[in-house]
């Protein structure tokens, strides 16, 4: 077995993420990334193995990052109208986080709707680079492209082609590192909705059921789970599949 196989089998075992198509091109990237630390290829399988920041560092040029405010933006009456239904604090995390335009937009939805007092909104990825931008709330045009104009002026400041995010909305926003496997994610309190959109589209369906049963233990009772239209979930841990405003979500049944 080649050594960037062991190591795409390794990528695999922890983040999920499968490349099928393009191996060639990533195993040369792996190469190049290898020698910047000084190391050729074996050494290096040998090293990332036992150096988490090591790993952590490829994991963080490996993953693809793409997201924007307000993307895929029917969801975000459908979750208005379930949270206006609740009565206790609603626990809503966004699960890849990316750069954090998704959490953000999620909050900023709620302060539109004053909802933002009966919430509490989490971010959590597996690449630390995205998490750091994240908390920094300073974004290029690139991620407001679907923005309204008036969301866009009422939370942004534009400062030397950058925009600089609302305090409020940066502050109403708790980002962690993990991988969606992690087992340490089923201790924490559950989370009423959970948005995990955009991330199967890189998985095989191994991981996709292995991820979708993570976040059904994740979620409450009747918890929802949001995916994206390009994700397909397997759907194999029997959460109820509803379509409403255009989107498709999974809903947990009693337990
Ligand atoms: C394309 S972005 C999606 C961001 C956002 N949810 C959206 O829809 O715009 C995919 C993100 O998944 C993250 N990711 C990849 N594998 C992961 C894993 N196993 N656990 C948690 N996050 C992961 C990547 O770091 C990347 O930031």
């Amino acid at each position: 077995m080649k050594t960037t196989d062991k190591i795409f089998d390794y990528f695999y075992e922890k983040t999920g993420i499968i490349f099928s198509e393009k191996r060639n091109i990533v195993s040369e990237r792996i190469i190049r990334f290898a020698s910047y630390d000084g190391y050729d290829v074996d050494t290096y399988w040998e090293k990332i193995q036992n150096n988490k920041e090591l790993f952590q560092k490829l994991v963080n040029k490996l993953s693809v990052n793409e997201t924007y405010f307000f993307r895929e933006d029917r969801v975000y009456p459908v979750l208005v109208k379930k949270i206006k239904k609740k009565s206790s604090k609603v626990r809503i995390l966004s699960l890849p986080s990316s750069t954090g335009e998704e959490p953000y937009t999620i909050a900023m939805t709620l302060f539109e709707n004053n909802l933002q007092h009966h919430c509490d909104v989490f971010g959590c990825d597996i690449d630390t680079d995205v998490l750091n931008e994240a908390k920094k709330g300073v974004y290029r045009q690139k991620s407001l492209r679907k923005i309204d104009e008036k969301i866009e002026s009422k939370y942004f400041l534009k400062h030397e082609g950058a925009y600089h995010l609302d305090e409020a909305i940066k502050k109403s926003v708790t980002f962690f590192q993990g991988s969606i496997f992690d087992k340490e994610l089923l201790s924490l309190e559950k989370f009423d909705f959970i948005f995990c959109r955009n991330l199967f589209i890189y998985f095989d369906n191994s991981s996709r059921e292995k991820a979708e049963r993570q976040l059904f233990e994740m979620l409450k009772p009747k918890g929802v789970l949001f995916t994206g239209h390009a994700d397909y979930p397997q759907n194999k841990v029997g959460m109820e599949k509803k379509f409403k405003n255009g989107i498709f979500y999974f809903k947990k049944q009693n337990s």
